[in-house]
């Protein structure tokens, strides 16, 4: 027996995140013991745990998946906690992990500082070089308005990228807290920040410049511990000096230029002699620029992958470097070139009849310039980040070494969680493709894609695939970090949730308003689907108000045109490039009426917040969601059945996701799915659906008795389907079905991204269906589940394995000459409710003989099950 996976909400021994309310939660693994009986929780502040400041004693009920222990942490503080669990034979194992809090509301003594030059140029050095004593202990809480690399006596202080990350400034900035204990040393030493603009001070989102503040800027606080004594050692003030960065321009869309020449060697050093350093000047955000400083909740973002090119010669002549693979993040450069000389280069997702092709980026430069001192050495842009495959070379030198080049994947560092593999290579090939939009789109915020002038937070995207995210990777801190930010950007919306979480689509909210239906929608899908995954209660209870606002705000909405209890006003997105919009087939708007799809959305968020506020026993909320459900609900049918169950608006996505959110009345459900089914099959065998049905298309047809129908568009290899761009050598998920024509070029340049994870939320399908695993809402966590597993005659295996927070899952099945065999594995303390299809009345597991007509029940343990 072993304990793993010790998270302190969410994160692997947090360092200055915010974790209010503490949250302990851990993974048992065991060979025989089936159950806990037992577990204890103690906190100490020393790691011998000589000083235990909190102990639950042995308890019974203390769950593996969240538990919060009546403790309130100091401020700045290191604590160590281990966690005893006890099981049903007797066994007993121990784990150890800790966290340190930030300041919590500690008043700043330092201050935002900024380059007396900021008015010309945003990018800039700001140090300290300081002296100490004897000290055990150093910590650095730091942030920028900008994006930030933090430097002790020339070493980078992390691994860290793009800090702090990209959050909604406005409402609140986060710190992070580096241990920088062993950079220091006694006497002189010297601590700086590299500032650029990043996501803070830029023109995203179609705005011309300036997004959140004019002004980048620059907060640091050194704290030392000696013996028992904390001191502050260095805080911005006008001490600090500031100097000019060879960054000499850089936004996240434009990219980076860089003029070696302007380098200041060893400028976060003692030793540094070059530069002019000028003294920092104190900068006051202007009101709105910048909310109050935070610890952070964004998890790190790292670097996770290198990536080395193929050299290719195009056509045009041009040099092109294949990273063989569409990613988010940046690369290194090994510059040889001759002093003066100046060479950059360019990045795209796809090549166009052999060439070198980025018109689908649109506004973005996405770009690097780089102008040499002679020296060699190795060129990265730390402000910025690509979404990209190729990279066009221009002026470099004429000997191309491929080794001088390396492509790092960046991304949120969140635990992989989800792992699937068939016999079907085109299939796997979308699974990894899906991962892989995952990757490039979980950069701090859930985006729409990486690449072109958006790379925003688009709540829809994000709200349809956070099932499959969650599969995938556990993404409980990730969410619940753009959650915060949703619920500060509400409190300005009056309850509305804004298009792009951050917000800052002033052009979009002006021509289109704000409050989209299942956009907006995140604010009720997401927590709730966070706590089904998560098993977390108190990340639902801090997300309660979101979904309460955000229903108020349909309501209100409602109320404004007539209290039908149906969502009849405003723009909405809806089911975005469905291919059904057979009036305007040019528009991005699919075929589904918007204010039909927008009553669907009232329902399901009304329904949610109800499921919410049960969980939560908040009794009197229970009564008013029930009603205002149960009117929705009525009012819905009525307004878009005929007596006799026909749907009115005619699309498979209106089918659909009346059947997906239980709109149907029982007796209206068969004729409905007939309905679908029909329309798919005159559709000659394809979907037509866009961003809202997509995701559920295939979830509807296997829960409603067409499995078959699912495969059949799983397994689609012409347009549209998924095994089109598999085929057509896609290696994310394209933002359109038809992102590339058959002939190989590229079907439009307005919208179209290569990688836009929406539709990659069919591997949701795959786990829930193919594998069948499915997690029970009412034992969050995956501490009970379902497992339906619907072997296909296409397929000759699937593996899937899944480590969820109850532990570790894994479901295969194999399929010969009529012989099915079924291994499953249910981690410790768990259950496991297993449905067999085509099952004979009874079978063999474990040596015992079961019934199979409704299901039964699995614990801990693995198993193998085999019949004709
Ligand atoms: C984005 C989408 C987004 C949409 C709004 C697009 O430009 O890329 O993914 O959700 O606008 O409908």
């Amino acid at each position: 027996m072993k304990i793993r996976k010790l998270r302190t909400n969410h994160f692997t021994n947090p360092v200055g995140f915010s974790i209010e309310p503490l949250t302990l939660s851990w993974v048992v693994d065991s060979e025989k013991a089936t159950k806990q009986k037992t577990a204890r929780i103690e906190i100490a502040t020393d790691s011998k745990f000589a000083d235990i400041v909190f102990d639950s004693g042995n308890e019974s009920k203390i769950s593996s998946v969240a538990y919060y222990p009546d403790f309130t942490p100091e401020k700045r503080t290191r604590y160590f906690w281990r966690v005893t669990v006890v099981a049903n034979t007797g066994e007993s194992a121990t784990a150890k992990a800790f966290f340190e809090t930030g300041k919590k509301k500690e008043r700043w003594q330092a201050k935002w500082q900024t380059s007396p030059f900021n008015s010309d140029n945003k990018h800039f050095f700001i140090k300290k070089t300081f002296s100490l004593a004897d000290f055990s202990d150093a910590r650095a809480y730091c942030s920028a308005l900008g994006i930030y690399e933090l430097e002790v006596n020339g070493k980078r202080a992390t691994d860290e990228v793009l800090l702090p990350g990209y959050h909604s400034y406005t409402q609140q900035i986060q710190v992070q807290t580096f241990d920088i204990t062993k950079l220091l040393k006694k006497g002189e030493n010297t601590i700086g920040m590299h500032v650029g603009p990043g996501w803070y001070n830029s023109d995203l989102g179609w705005a011309d410049a300036d997004n959140f503040g004019a002004n980048t800027a620059a907060i640091c606080e050194v704290r030392v511990k000696t013996g028992k004594t904390v001191k502050l050692v260095a805080a911005t003030d006008n001490s600090w000096v500031c100097a000019k960065s060879p960054v000499v321009k850089s936004s996240i869309y434009y990219g980076e230029d860089y003029d070696a020449n302007l380098e200041i060697e060893d400028w976060s050093t003692n030793e540094c002699k070059a530069g002019d350093w000028v003294e920092a000047v104190l900068f006051t955000p202007p009101k709105g620029t910048a909310g109050p400083l935070h610890d952070r909740y964004s998890p790190p973002i790292t670097i996770h992958e290198t990536l080395k090119p193929e050299i290719i010669k195009t056509p045009a002549g041009e040099t092109v470097l294949d990273f063989k693979q569409n990613f988010t993040g940046w690369f290194e450069i090994k510059n040889r070139a001759a002093a003066g000389k100046t060479w950059s280069i360019q990045v795209g997702e796809l090549l166009q009849q052999g060439n070198f092709f980025r018109d689908n980026l649109r506004k973005a430069e996405a770009q690097y310039t780089y102008t040499s001192d002679g020296n060699e050495a190795v060129g990265r842009p730390p402000f910025t980040f690509y979404g990209f495959r190729f990279m066009r070379l221009n002026n470099y030198t004429n000997d191309v070494n491929p080794e001088d080049f390396r492509g790092y994947v960046v991304h949120s560092k969140l635990d992989r969680t989800g792992y699937i593999k068939t016999s079907n290579a085109k299939v796997n090939k979308l699974f990894r493709n899906a991962l892989w939009g995952q990757k490039g789109n979980f950069l701090d915020v859930p985006t729409d894609c990486p690449q072109r002038d958006e790379r925003l937070g688009w709540t829809g995207d994000a709200q349809v695939f956070s099932g499959t995210a969650y599969f995938n990777m556990d993404c409980s801190a990730f969410y619940q970090k753009y959650m915060n930010d949703l619920i500060l950007e509400q409190k300005v919306y009056d309850g509305g949730v804004p298009h792009t979480v951050p917000a800052l689509m002033d052009w979009l909210r002006n021509k289109q308003g704000y409050g989209a239906c299942a956009w907006g929608d995140v604010a009720t899908v997401l927590p709730w689907t966070s706590y089904v995954f998560s098993g977390d209660v108190e990340l639902l209870r801090k997300q309660y108000i979101a979904m309460k606002e955000w229903v108020r705000y349909i309501k209100t909405q409602d109320d404004k045109h007539g209290s039908k209890r149906l969502w009849q006003s405003g723009y909405h997105f809806a089911d975005w490039l469905a291919l059904d919009n057979y009036k305007h087939p040019e528009s991005s708007e699919g075929g589904t009426d918007q204010h039909y799809v927008a009553s669907v959305y009232y329902a399901r968020s009304v329904e949610l917040t109800l499921n919410a506020a049960r969980v939560l026993d908040e009794k009197s909320d229970v009564e008013y969601y029930s009603k205002l459900l149960a009117e929705v609900k009525e009012a819905f049918v009525n307004e878009y059945f005929s007596p006799n169950g026909r749907c009115v608006v005619n699309t498979q996505t209106a089918n659909v996701l009346a059947l997906h959110m239980n709109l149907v009345p029982e007796k209206f459900r068969d004729r409905l799915i007939m309905d679908l089914v029909k329309k798919i099959k005159d559709n000659g065998m394809a979907l037509s659906t866009g961003f809202l049905g997509t995701p559920i298309l295939c979830r509807v047809l296997s829960d409603n008795g067409y499995p078959e129908v699912a495969y059949a568009l799983l397994l689609r290899e012409k347009l549209p389907g998924w095994l089109y761009e598999v085929n057509m050598g896609a290696t994310t998920i394209w933002e359109r079905w038809n992102s590339v024509l058959e002939a190989g070029s590229v079907s439009d340049i307005g919208m179209n991204s290569m990688n836009h994870y929406a539709y990659g939320s069919i591997v949701e399908w795959m786990y829930r269906h193919l594998s069948g695993l499915n997690p029970l809402e009412d034992s969050p966590g995956f501490r009970k589940v379902e497992i339906r597993p619907d072997p296909p005659q296409d397929f000759k295996y699937i593996d899937m394995k899944y480590d969820s927070p109850a532990g570790m899952y894994a479901v295969s099945w194999k399929l010969a000459k009529n012989r099915v065999e079924f291994n499953f594995t249910i981690p410790f303390s768990a259950q496991a409710k297993i449905f067999l299809p085509n099952a004979p009345a009874t079978v063999k597991v474990g040596g015992k003989s079961v019934n199979t007509a409704r299901g039964f029940t699995l614990t801990a343990g693995n198993y193998k099950v085999a019949y004709t």
